[in-house]
């Protein structure tokens, strides 16, 4: 595209409009930015011209700098001959005129100019920290000025996208007008009244709310701690308040050239590559192969949920969350009426939390209403069954279903393991039947994992997708096979934590390794807290199917004792009453020590990296026979799938790229070397041996067939 088609300036009397033209969200992609420095010379240089307005065409302002652009050898343009460096320098004033998204380079770009006006619901923000660089356009320094630093840290080291109505507040905004407004045309008339005004108001210049920070430069490290448990292992958040401390300490060019260094030490790193892998592949997931755009996609306004229990209820929460209303059902009158409360208490831990309003609370719980029966949620759009996780329970609901449903309602079953076809063929409809599978807690975790049966049609496919968006979720396709893709995925790790508690390994031994790696939590804390019965299930089903499994004596002799995680008061550790801290068990200790020693297992020590890599090296080599038979389309939906349902940490990008870090031939060798030594387990996958063959990343790693 030339400079000409990016960036144009058309004249509305003597009001000269900058448009800025590349679709679909206006990224500063190549030559926006120096299209937009010719049309602010141009505007100045034409003597009919007393202002101008700057906007972006179609359906937002400016979405950021190109996210595409780093890490390549893309040229940028140097310090002082930006966009944002020569705005404000404009002899003419220039309006920033700003519906969608100002993110990133739009919200610098339109701090750069002089005034603002925006739609009231559009959105500004600063969330270059979240692909892991610092707002390098000057942001660092503008924002602190106009709504102070305080303000400017909360937002630049969170990210958040802040409606226009709230932005107005702090200052960043100088006018908000309704969303039905045409945005040219308020920016027009704003212009108009500002036009002979001087002198110039420029963000730079304007230094009474740095104050703040002078009287009381313990901001930043209050902000620092504040962050160090969410920040761990990351650079980024750090130096965007470095930078804004530069703002608060340093001349305004100054502080410029400190945020350019402090974007610099971030731009390439291993950081900010992980986190813009993340950011696309997220994009990726969405993309169905081999499914037509035109696929219609089925109206859904409300939904139903049957099963009333943890799962349900969070089902339930995730719709109401998004303004959708959604009737709930259950077996028993006393299981929904314990339902309902659950739902209650959840919301009001928020309120008292401070994450949620009571108005808030109230407007949610009243779009959650509780049903009796089949009959009430009959002409319900959609409905997902959350109940207990077994075919034979399972499966007279979906025949109710069919039977009562309308006509085009989708039929959704929240398992995460049940063959879907089997659940589907006792429908007259199972081109209407698709896996929902949510993770706990439902309205809380942002996957959704699709499961496509062998009939489900690819409208409902395209439709649960969509659906999936309308309520928050990151959604997912996996095919159909026991545990789909992301428990499946994950099995192999669940395992191999027990294997090494066989070995010598200690609960929260392995629970520091992979924290110190970057997850919230350790995956025998995490286990106490989901609850080691529903794995226990699990394995006892796989054990009856199958003669050759591999039990876990620890595991299944902990779940035999009682001990079923946190709501028993004892799991892998011990539970104080009311108190969720877990505390290390002597009993649990020599358990493990008994049950190895009967097994004849001999017992070493490990390194941290041999803890970690034998947990994710376990369920990769899994990943990759999950792409070879297609259960997977693409092995960066795995990373999104293993970042948002199993917290793994973003800025590793996720499980294949992580190892992509490590190199794909060094971790087939490892785990061809644990096949010899461990057996069949490790038995790594022919699609991983292939990979390693022709040095493919994993990352970038495609089911056969799959373009
Ligand atoms: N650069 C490159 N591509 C971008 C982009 C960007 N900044 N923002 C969005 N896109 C692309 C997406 O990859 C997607 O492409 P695809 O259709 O080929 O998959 C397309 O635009 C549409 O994006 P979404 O699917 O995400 O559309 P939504 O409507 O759901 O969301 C959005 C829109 C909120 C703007 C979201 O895209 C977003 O958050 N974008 C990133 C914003 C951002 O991080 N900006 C800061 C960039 S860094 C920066 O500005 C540095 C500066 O300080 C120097």
């Amino acid at each position: 595209m030339s400079e000409a088609a990016v960036v144009r300036l058309e004249k509305r009397g003597d009001i000269g409009v900058i448009i800025v033209d590349y679709p679909p969200v206006n990224a500063l992609g190549p030559g926006v930015a120096e299209g937009i420095i010719a049309c602010l010379q141009e505007g100045n240089a034409d003597p009919a011209i007393k202002a101008m307005v700057m906007v972006g065409a179609g359906r937002s302002f400016i979405a950021g700098a190109d996210i595409r652009g780093f890490g390549t050898a893309r040229k940028r343009l140097p310090l002082g001959e930006r966009p944002y460096d020569l705005l404000d320098r404009s002899a003419k004033p220039v309006v920033a005129a700003i519906h969608g998204f100002a993110l990133g380079g739009g919200l610098e770009t339109a701090m750069g100019c002089h005034y603002r006006v925006a739609t009231k619901s559009a959105k500004l923000g600063l969330p270059e920290v979240l692909i892991g660089i610092l707002p390098g356009g000057g942001g660092t320094q503008r924002l602190p000025r106009l709504a102070g630093p305080k303000r400017a840290l909360e937002m630049i080291t969170s990210g958040r996208h802040v409606p226009a109505s709230e932005a107005i507040n702090y200052g960043i905004v100088d006018r908000v007008v309704d969303d039905s407004a045409d945005i040219v045309d308020a920016g027009i008339a704003f212009a108009r009244e500002i036009a002979d005004k001087r002198p110039l108001p420029r963000v730079r210049d304007n230094e009474t709310k740095l104050q703040e920070a002078r009287d009381n430069p313990g901001i930043f490290d209050d902000i620092r701690k504040s962050i160090a448990r969410r920040a761990r292992n990351q650079k980024a958040p750090y130096n965007c308040i470095a930078a804004v401390e530069a703002a608060c300490t340093l001349p305004f060019d100054q502080g410029m050239a400190r945020e350019q260094e402090l974007f610099e030490e971030l731009v390439n790193a291993d950081e900010a590559k992980a986190l813009r892998y993340a950011f696309f592949a997220e994009r990726e997931v969405a993309k169905i192969p081999g499914l037509s755009k035109d696929v219609p996609i089925r109206e859904f306004k409300n939904a139903a949920v049957v099963g009333a229990g943890t799962m349900g209820g969070g089902i339930a929460m995730s719709f109401a969350d998004f303004g959708f209303p959604v009737k709930i059902m259950d077996a028993t009158a006393e299981g929904l009426a314990k339902g309902m409360q659950r739902i209650r208490d959840n919301y009001a831990t928020s309120v008292k939390r401070g994450s949620l309003a009571q108005d808030e609370m109230d407007r949610r719980l009243a779009r959650i209403e509780p049903v009796a029966g089949y009959d009430d949620i009959a002409q319900q759009d959609v409905v997902i069954e959350a109940v207990f996780e077994q075919m034979d329970v399972k499966k007279p609901i979906f025949v109710k279903l069919d039977e009562v449903m309308k006509p085009g309602a989708l039929l959704l079953s929240n398992t995460s393991a049940l063959d879907i076809d089997e659940i589907a063929s006792v429908t007259k409809r199972p081109q209407d039947v698709a896996g929902a599978h949510f993770f706990s807690p439902a309205n809380v975790m942002k996957l959704l994992e699709v499961v496509r049966g062998s009939k489900t049609a690819p409208d409902t496919l395209a439709s649960v997708m969509q659906l999936g968006k309308k309520i928050g979720k990151i959604s997912a396709v996996a095919g159909n096979c026991d545990g789909f893709l992301a428990n499946r995925s994950r099995a192999p790790f669940n395992s191999e934590m027990v294997i090494l508690l066989e070995e010598g390994c200690l609960p929260a031994q392995v629970d520091k390794v992979m924290v110190d790696f970057g997850y919230p939590m350790g995956p025998f804390a995490v286990g106490d807290l989901a609850g080691l019965d529903v794995g226990y299930a699990g394995r006892k089903r796989r054990a009856d199917a199958n003669p050759n499994y591999r039990r876990l004596p620890i595991a299944d002799k902990l779940v035999e004792m009682g001990r079923y995680g946190q709501k028993t008061g004892a799991g892998w550790y011990k539970y104080e009453k009311g108190d969720r801290t877990p505390h290390t068990d002597p009993e649990v200790t020599a358990l493990i020590k008994q049950i190895s020693a009967e097994m004849g297992v001999p017992q070493r020590e490990f390194t941290d990296q041999e803890i970690l890599r034998r947990l994710l090296f376990s369920s990769l080599n899994e990943a990759c026979k999950i792409l070879e038979e297609g259960i997977a389309y693409r092995g960066s939906d795995i990373d999104v799938m293993w970042l948002h349902g199993f917290g793994f940490p973003r800025y590793r990008g996720g499980l294949m790229f992580w190892a992509d870090g490590i190199g794909v031939r060094d971790v087939y060798n490892q785990i061809a070397a644990w096949h010899q030594q461990y057996g069949e387990r490790w038995a790594p996958s022919p699609f991983l041996r292939q990979l390693a063959e022709n040095g493919t990343k994993l990352s970038a790693a495609k089911a056969p067939g799959i373009a």
